[in-house]
């Protein structure tokens, strides 16, 4: 056998052994390359005599033509089997259900569902939103709130202090949502209406108790805002919060610093029937509110003078309201983020609470 001919037959067996598109492309740069077998014969067609030419060169030309396309067969042959290869391995099975949208699974939490209405029915009242820091100083959660130092109600509050900072003063995570009515009042000037949804903190645990809770605050301030128009929001507030068509209402005298004089207020309900308590019938009592006048200290607290100005403020645990709205029995699950939990009792986010459209439905 002529060395050509083995030549031949060792590419053309090299050829037959590429297994991939990787391989073949090697097999070609070492026949076919700029220092490839047959590259290198080529090349020597410049030295010949034109007899060898005739046969020699003729013979190489050959050997180049006939590797070649033994080459490119080859090569096509292993891109095809390499896309059936792939379109065997990426087969989707479309006979799956169709998994639904995070925008279908995911759900509003109760809280914030619960927020959502609220601000939904006080927005239609005239009303705002504010919002204030958690960490607060002790001046706004206290003293500018008409806590005397020393004041016993400062220990009911069950307070979580900051270690003090480098001037000695220790910052507070706030009892309550009320510090911002004083930042309002010192940011803006009567009439004032607002709303003040926000996380609240008090040494507290058990089912009804969690040390982080949520609390509503409403404030209005105006020169002539009275008993009688809080009341007024607060029934209008009830009956549209719960979806009932009456309210009774019950307001006693009771005592907070920042407010004179102060109520607690209970609204009549029927507990008969289980954790669901129904409102506007029924002859239980529940209380579900604090409020009052504000206390003249607090204007002046909140730069106002109280010769001039006159106002209302309430304050409402946000938790609590929606295990009665919802049937919720246990708080803890609230701030478990169990995803099963949330399924059951969380809201569409597609279903905005408004006054026209429903507020849970
Ligand atoms: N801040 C009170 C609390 O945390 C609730 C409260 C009561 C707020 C009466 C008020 C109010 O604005 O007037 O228990």
């Amino acid at each position: 056998m002529s060395d050509l001919e083995t030549l031949k037959d060792n590419l053309l067996a090299d050829v037959t052994a590429a297994g991939d598109e990787a391989a073949i492309e090697a097999v070609r740069v070492n026949a076919l390359g700029k220092k490839g077998s047959i590259s290198e014969l080529l090349k020597t067609l410049g030295t010949m005599t034109p007899e060898e030419r005739q046969t020699r060169g003729a013979a190489i030309n050959a050997l180049k033509t006939d590797v070649f396309a033994a080459i490119t067969a080859r090569k096509s042959e292993l891109k095809d089997a390499a896309i059936a290869e792939r379109l065997a391995r990426e087969t989707v099975d479309i006979s799956l259900p169709v998994r639904s949208s995070p925008a279908e699974r995911g759900r509003i939490h109760p809280i914030s569902q619960i927020i959502d209405e609220i601000t939904a029915i006080f927005a239609d009242m005239g009303f705002s939103i504010a919002e204030g820091p958690d960490i607060e100083t002790d001046y706004y959660n206290f003293t500018a709130l008409n806590f005397p130092e020393g004041h016993p109600a400062r220990e009911m509050h069950d307070t979580f202090f900051f270690n003090p900072d480098a001037n000695g003063e220790r910052k507070v995570l706030r009892t309550h949502t009320s510090p911002v009515q004083i930042r309002t009042m010192e940011a803006q000037k009567p009439p004032i209406r607002i709303i003040i949804p926000g996380k609240t903190y008090r040494q507290d645990s058990d089912a009804t108790h969690s040390p982080m809770f949520h609390q509503v605050e409403g404030l209005v301030v105006d020169t002539k805002s009275n008993v009688a128009n809080m009341r007024w929001i607060l029934e209008e507030f009830c009956k549209t919060f719960f979806e009932v068509d009456n309210v009774t209402m019950r307001f006693r005298p009771s005592f907070f610093p920042f407010t004179e004089p102060s109520f607690e207020v209970d609204i009549q309900c029927d507990r008969s029937s289980g954790p669901i308590v129904k409102f506007g019938e029924g002859t239980d009592w529940m209380e579900i509110l604090g409020c009052g006048m504000v206390h003249p200290n607090v204007l002046r607290a909140g730069g106002l003078d109280p010769d001039v100005y006159q106002g209302f403020a309430w304050g409402m645990g946000l938790d609590r309201i929606a295990m009665l709205k919802y049937g919720m029995p246990d708080l803890r699950n609230f701030f478990d983020a169990d995803v099963r939990w949330m399924s059951h009792y969380g809201f569409r986010p597609l279903d905005m609470p408004t006054l026209f459209g429903g507020l849970s439905a």
